[in-house]
């Protein structure tokens, strides 16, 4: 097998791993998620589409299983490599697009961005001295990543710059990898230390 292959094969095996985690955690919330469809929302209160409320726990569940889902199409394109099907990839990035915007518009509401959006600061919610739950203020970092992502992954499908393309598409590819460490620790964070008010 030659070292093109081999590096191709690992780089999935990484890629099935880290997803394999965040659907893991989507696994584990599940019953959260169920009971939340059982309860009756308020429509009048801004404060339910955010955080654990009822709608806002609905929206980053289904949004995270969007994100999540989008990755058909990366898959998809070791697959070609690997094996040589013939697939119209084309199509599939489309589905990663549409999936993408839509579970980033869910997942945004949830997070209150901008509207009355609490973790605006990035990093001074974070307390490295308070362990564990020093860290639940990365939801905030997480949200401005989340918006990079988006941002870079829509330049990269339809700037028209080349070179631009180029930057954007690292950026997307890096934002990514941040975006999903990031959120599998919010996701553990926000059930360990649920917020009393
Ligand atoms: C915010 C949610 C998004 C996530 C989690 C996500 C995830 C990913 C991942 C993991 C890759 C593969 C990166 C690589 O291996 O190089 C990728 C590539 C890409 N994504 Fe996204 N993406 C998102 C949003 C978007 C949006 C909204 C668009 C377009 C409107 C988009 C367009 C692209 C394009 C054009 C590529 C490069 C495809 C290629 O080089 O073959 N992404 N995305
Ligand atoms: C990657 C996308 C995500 C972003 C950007 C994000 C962002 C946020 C933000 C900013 C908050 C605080 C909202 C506020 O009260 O002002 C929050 C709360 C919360 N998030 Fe997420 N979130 C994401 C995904 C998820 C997922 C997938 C889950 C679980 C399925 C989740 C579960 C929660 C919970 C339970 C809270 C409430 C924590 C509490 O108030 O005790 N989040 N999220």
């Amino acid at each position: 097998m030659d070292g093109h292959k081999i590096e191709s094969i690992m780089d999935l095996v990484a890629r099935i791993v880290g997803i394999s985690i965040l659907i893991t955690l989507l696994v584990y919330v599940y019953p959260r998620f169920y009971s939340s469809l059982l309860e009756a929302p308020d429509y009048s209160l801004i404060d339910e589409f955010k955080g654990g409320k009822t709608i806002g726990f609905r929206y980053a569940y289904v949004g995270a299983w969007m994100l999540t889902i989008s990755q058909v199409y990366v898959f998809l394109k070791y697959f070609i490599k690997l094996s040589r099907i013939r697939v119209r990839l084309a199509k599939w990035l489309d589905i990663h697009c549409i999936l993408n915007t839509t579970g980033f518009t869910l997942v945004i509401i949830h997070s209150g961005f901008p509207y009355s959006f609490r973790y605006w600061e990035p990093f001074t919610r974070v307390n490295v001295f308070k362990g564990l739950e020093g860290l639940i203020g990365i939801r905030g970092l997480l949200t401005w990543i989340l918006l990079l992502a988006f941002t870079s992954g829509f330049l990269s499908r339809y700037g028209s710059n080349l070179k631009l393309k180029k930057i954007t598409n690292r950026v997307h590819f890096y934002s990514i990898l941040a975006v999903y460490a990031l959120a599998c620790i919010h996701i553990l964070l926000s059930l360990m230390f649920p917020e009393t008010k």
